[in-house]
């Protein structure tokens, strides 16, 4: 299959591709290498890449219609894998309308492209944050939505809507997934488990928000992947499904594990919890069993593990 993903430079983005290239597909990998965090991360993500015939690599943005025209004019694309957004709760807060631009402007440019050019099938990274302070656990695809807390997820539901129009109208097949806190090898250095897990290791103090008794539901990022690739050649027309570790963590926890993991004690600075933070995540995921046949296989403290021996190879490199 010839696929495009797009935001393929990124955490996500470059495990997925990794994984389409070892299953043999044709990987477009489309980013903008923003400055939301280094670039030089996302080259040294796609790096190991970049010799292989499967992979392409198209430095362009999705706000850029006459860029978008191009890429899906050049290629017979099969599915498009529409990742590329500004993700981060708290960052939404500061920087509501570079979200709201860049998530919500640039998924309806790539639906308007998928639209023109007949594609058949497209899978878009959504979040478990549409479902804001939901109290009812777990999570399932049938709950309100209605009530995002922070500007990210709004655009995340906002994308969810224009997806379901463009099945409606034009028959293409999308499946939106829902992904709770992914954590693991090429982690974005903005989210908690990297950030903690760097400041323990060079004792630096790290921060927790609250008590410590939040709770998430962390999904390892090879579950992810496997999750995205059970949705190639699934024609169900349109389908909301959450992919999640089905295990909540609490903070407190988190902190334990990393500190058993690294064998070092973290400093701790404490601060209020932040006003756009919801309480707790925690995925339902039978309809991703039922449909995908798809659960997660990572438990927590592999994947912890996991990611700090990719964090140690990685220093070794640099
Ligand atoms: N990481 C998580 O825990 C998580 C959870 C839920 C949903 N998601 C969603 O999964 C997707 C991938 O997240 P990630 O954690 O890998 O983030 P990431 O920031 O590492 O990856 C996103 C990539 O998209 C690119 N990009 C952003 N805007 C673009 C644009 N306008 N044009 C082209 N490229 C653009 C960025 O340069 C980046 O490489 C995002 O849509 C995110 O909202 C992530």
């Amino acid at each position: 299959m010839k696929i495009l993903v797009t935001g393929g430079a990124g955490f996500i983005g470059s495990n997925l591709c990794e994984r389409l290239l070892k299953e043999k597909h044709e990987v477009i990998c489309l980013d903008n290498f923003n400055d939301y965090y280094s670039p030089i991360v996302k080259k040294n993500n796609i790096a190991s890449f970049l010799n292989n015939p499967d992979f392409e690599l198209a430095t362009e943005d999705i706000l850029n219609k006459a860029g978008l025209e191009k890429i899906f004019t050049q290629h017979k694309i099969d599915t498009v894998i529409h990742l590329a957004a500004k993700a981060g709760v708290r960052a939404s807060l500061i920087d509501p309308e570079g979200f709201s631009v860049n998530n919500i402007i640039g998924t309806f440019n790539v639906l308007e492209a998928c639209q023109k050019h007949g594609i058949k099938n497209l899978i878009f990274g959504s979040s478990s944050s549409v479902y804001g302070n939901n109290t009812k656990v777990p999570f399932a695809e049938t709950d309100n939505v209605d009530y995002p807390i922070s500007p990210y997820a709004a655009t995340k539901k906002a994308c969810e809507l224009f997806c379901f129009n463009y099945h409606h109208l034009y028959h293409l097949n999308v499946i939106c997934l829902r992904f709770f806190t992914v954590y693991g090898p090429n982690n974005r250095p903005d989210m908690a488990h990297f950030k903690m897990l760097d400041s323990i290791i060079n004792g630096q103090p790290i921060t927790k928000y609250g008590d410590g008794e939040s709770r998430r539901d962390y999904t390892f990022v090879d579950d992810i992947v496997d999750g995205i690739i059970a949705c190639l050649n699934k024609n169900l027309g349109f389908e909301i499904i959450n992919l999640g570790g089905s295990q909540t963590i609490t903070l407190n926890r988190m902190i334990e594990v990393l500190e058993k993991t690294t064998g070092k004690k973290a400093i701790i600075e404490n601060l209020p919890f932040p006003p756009g933070d919801v309480n707790q995540t925690y995925a339902d995921i039978s309809k991703a069993k039922s449909l995908l046949g798809w659960e997660p296989k990572t438990l927590y403290q592999e994947g912890v593990k996991k990611l700090f021996d990719w964090y140690q190879k990685k220093l070794t490199h640099i």
